[in-house]
């Protein structure tokens, strides 16, 4: 029977990969659909179809732990009406729990760390026999590993850096994604060249600070002018930033090229400095705000978005107010908001988490409220402006209807005759809600030709 399944698998087993957490997450899983499907993988997407199924995990709160290991027990439990079914965890939780997990969830075939991409194979081959465990942090050269891409897709992701060294009080990701390291400036110019001759138009240079990035000889600046330089890649874009390492040579590049887009992810976090000292994020408000003024400043039009926590411990009401001020100062034009939650391990987690659920959860509502109105008076700001649209998708509520991004992020749609996915055209922008743009196309600038 067992060598029966082996066999099966060997021929096309169905993978099903599951994703919770941030855009980096999106991007390993990309490169593990690679890796399986190059080597005879097929991929579905639903798991009663799947064979194998591996969900790529979070650990950044508590709360997005909870649910991964809900549905990890219940991929589990469908073992009973379907032996052979491999069950994996990957990523992040799967680096913290190490083999704890087979206790969190007895049954699981395979447990994964966010580094261990280049041994799933192997780990899935093997997992029929015995548990398989690979949460060792190695060093990552991309040499090699292709992320898979859909055919029809226009946006990727690159990774430019793994890891993290700034150690934010409150958060994990340095101690399940262990120290940065900088991929060379060859292989992403490499990886981003494929995925342009695969039909991207559009990539988003991923790091948990693309602003450290450093390869030995090129920093983020120096990437960015060489991914300029690749024909056939329209548009440039990068996540996420810190505040504290956000040179005047990166703001000047973002001025000078061409495809890089304006739109600057800024996560600031809190607007007091009392706090922002005890979450050890290196920058005052006031450094804040003056990078702010001197990005707004020196590139066109650009759109700031941000993360933001409230509830960290001894957060009291004139810490909040500084948070909700900074907001308003800013303008945004979208922020993720959260709740803080202590992480095991963090020198936050040391601190008593002293700010009251129900408190967090008015000074939630309190920031979404601020976001919406900042969002929506930015939108509102480019009623009647001339907005570049990259062109992606039929409208979902009108089909008739072209939607695409403004090189800002908005979502921008018009009346879609003539209109090929992944042309570019000026739009004049003619109303506007909090998320969305309507317009009308003016001219086009490139024909995505194929
Ligand atoms: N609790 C809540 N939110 C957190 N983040 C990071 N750590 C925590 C935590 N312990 C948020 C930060 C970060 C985003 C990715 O997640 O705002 O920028
Ligand atoms: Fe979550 Fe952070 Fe890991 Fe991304 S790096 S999956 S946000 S813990």
């Amino acid at each position: 029977m067992l060598m029966e399944l082996r066999e099966n698998y060997q021929k096309g087993a169905r993978v099903l990969i599951r994703t919770y957490g941030c855009q980096m997450n999106k991007y390993d899983s990309e490169l593990l659909m690679g890796i399986l499907v190059d080597n005879g993988y097929r991929l579905v997407d639903c798991e009663r179809d799947a064979d194998v199924i591996l969900v790529n995990t979070c650990s950044v709160r508590e709360h997005a732990e909870k649910r991964a290991l809900g549905r990890l027990r219940q991929f589990v439990g469908m073992k009973s009406n379907k032996p052979g079914l491999i069950v994996g965890v990957y990523g992040c939780m799967a680096q913290r729990y190490g083999d704890e997990m087979l206790k969190e969830v007895p049954g699981i075939d395979i447990v994964a760390g966010p580094d261990s991409f280049p041994r799933i194979l192997e780990a899935v081959r093997n997992a029929e026999s015995s548990a398989q465990i690979c949460t060792t942090l190695g060093d990552f050269d991309g040499e090699g590993w292709r992320p898979y891409r859909k055919t029809n897709s226009l946006s990727g992701w690159c990774a430019i850096t793994r890891g993290c060294n700034n150690y934010c009080s409150y958060c994990i990701v340095p101690y399940v994604r262990g120290h940065e390291r900088s991929r060379p400036l060859d292989d992403i110019i490499r990886e981003v060249e494929s995925a342009v001759q695969q039909g991207v138009r559009e990539i988003t240079l991923l790091g948990q600070n693309v602003n450290s990035y450093f390869d030995g000889e090129h920093d983020f600046a120096d990437l960015l002018k060489a991914a300029n330089d690749i024909e056939g890649l329209w548009r440039i874009r990068f996540a996420t930033s810190h505040p504290k390492d956000f040179s005047d040579k990166l703001i000047s590049a973002m001025r000078e090229l061409p495809k890089v887009c304006e739109h600057v992810h800024l996560p600031v976090q809190a607007g007091s400095n009392r706090i922002l000292k005890l979450m050890n994020r290196g920058y005052s408000r006031e450094d804040y705000l003056e990078l702010v003024d001197k990005i707004k400043d020196n590139v066109n039009g650009v759109a700031l978005t941000t993360d933001l926590l409230t509830g960290f411990p001894t957060e009291n009401e004139e810490d909040f107010e500084q948070t909700l001020d900074l907001m308003k100062s800013v303008k945004y034009s979208g922020a993720f908001t959260f709740k803080y939650s202590p992480r095991p391990g963090t020198k936050a987690a040391e601190m008593e988490n002293d700010v009251p659920e129900k408190t967090k959860i008015s000074r939630l509502e309190q920031m979404i409220k601020v976001q919406q109105e900042s969002a929506a008076e930015f939108s509102r700001n480019l009623v009647g402006t001339t907005q570049e649209v990259m062109f992606e998708e039929n409208s979902p509520k009108n089909p008739r209807n072209m939607r695409g991004r403004a090189r800002n992020g908005k979502i921008v749609e018009v009346t879609g005759e003539g209109i090929k996915k992944g042309d570019v055209w000026t739009v004049k922008i003619n109303d506007a809600q909090t998320w969305v743009l309507f317009g009308e196309k003016i001219d086009k600038l490139i024909d995505n030709r194929q």
